[in-house]
């Protein structure tokens, strides 16, 4: 039998409730993650990972090195991609999409359809979002005989998400329901199976990283569309309203944003009007 590492053996500082609570807080105010006390053992071991890969013996001494300059900002997005859900496909909530699509349909056919179109997918994780959303600009300037103006924006927390968005490469099962005809006009098949999001797509789309409590010293602005999708259920409510109030300033007057499902209910902002279908939860700014 093969001997157990030294480092498997020693045991970890106990991970108590005044620990716990601290790990709670620092998190939530970094990320706005929120931990919840019945996921405490699911921390427990995520953290003990990851200090018996530094060597540490101490959930404290973590704690601390996180804050410490380069090495602990280096360290928190190694933690941050540990402990953040990634998950996500192509057009995930298809209705979702089919709002964003009839928005850029009417976009097509205004006065001012010939300027550059922007979108935004906040918390874009691999990409598959944001080359959705591009994919429905190019169709929808093709369709309304516009030439291809519009920039798409990724941004997200994780570097790796990051990483694998730039890259645009994808199992074909990453492709859900997209039809035969649009993969073909914006993928190309790559040998070892995996499809390609093409450059045309591609270099109008460009990663960002991005925390949305930061949004304040965020760039952006005069956007067109922002779709933000599964990213806010992580946090408390009175959060969610203050990102969303960040998002709003960001709009265009006629921009939509996109929210999920029953992620931020009975949500009402002055300068927003709700789109009128309930199988989304989608809003135009005024004006
Ligand atoms: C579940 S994925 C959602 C991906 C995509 N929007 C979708 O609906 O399929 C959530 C993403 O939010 C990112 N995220 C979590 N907290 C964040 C924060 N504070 N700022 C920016 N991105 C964050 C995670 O890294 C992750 O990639």
């Amino acid at each position: 039998m093969q001997p157990s590492s030294p480092w498997a053996m020693t045991p970890l500082a106990e991970f108590d409730p005044g620990e716990f609570a601290a790990w709670q807080e620092l998190l939530e105010t970094r990320s706005g993650l929120v931990v919840e006390a019945q996921r405490r053992t699911y921390l427990q071991t995520m953290l003990g990972a990851r200090l018996r890969e530094l060597g540490l013996h101490s959930y404290a001494e973590y704690r601390r090195q996180l804050g410490e300059g380069p090495r602990g900002a280096f360290e928190w997005a190694c933690l941050m991609d540990r402990l953040t859900v990634q998950e996500t496909r192509f057009f995930r909530h298809p209705p979702s999409f089919a709002c964003v699509a009839a928005h850029l349909r009417a976009l097509g056919s205004a006065a001012d359809a010939g300027r550059a179109w922007q979108l935004w997918s906040v918390g874009c994780a691999s990409g598959e979002e944001a080359y959705a959303l591009a994919l429905l600009a190019a169709e929808a300037q093709q369709a309304a005989g516009l030439p291809t103006r519009f920039g798409v924006t990724g941004s997200d927390l994780s570097r790796t998400a990051l990483e694998r968005a730039r890259c645009g490469r994808y199992r074909p099962e990453r492709l859900g329901g997209l039809s035969a005809v649009l993969r073909q006009r914006h993928f190309a098949a790559l040998t070892d199976g995996d499809w390609q999001v093409r450059d045309a797509l591609r270099q109008r789309c460009c990663f960002v990283q991005l925390n949305v409590l930061d949004l304040e010293q965020a760039p952006q602005g005069g956007m067109d569309v922002i779709f933000c999708q599964n990213l806010l259920i992580y946090f408390r409510r009175w959060r969610r309203r203050e990102v969303l109030a960040r998002l709003v300033e960001r709009l265009r007057p006629g921009g939509l944003l996109v929210i999920g499902v029953g992620e931020m209910g009975d949500w009402h902002h002055p300068q927003l009007q709700a789109v009128a279908d309930n199988q989304v939860l989608a809003f135009t700014r005024k004006g």
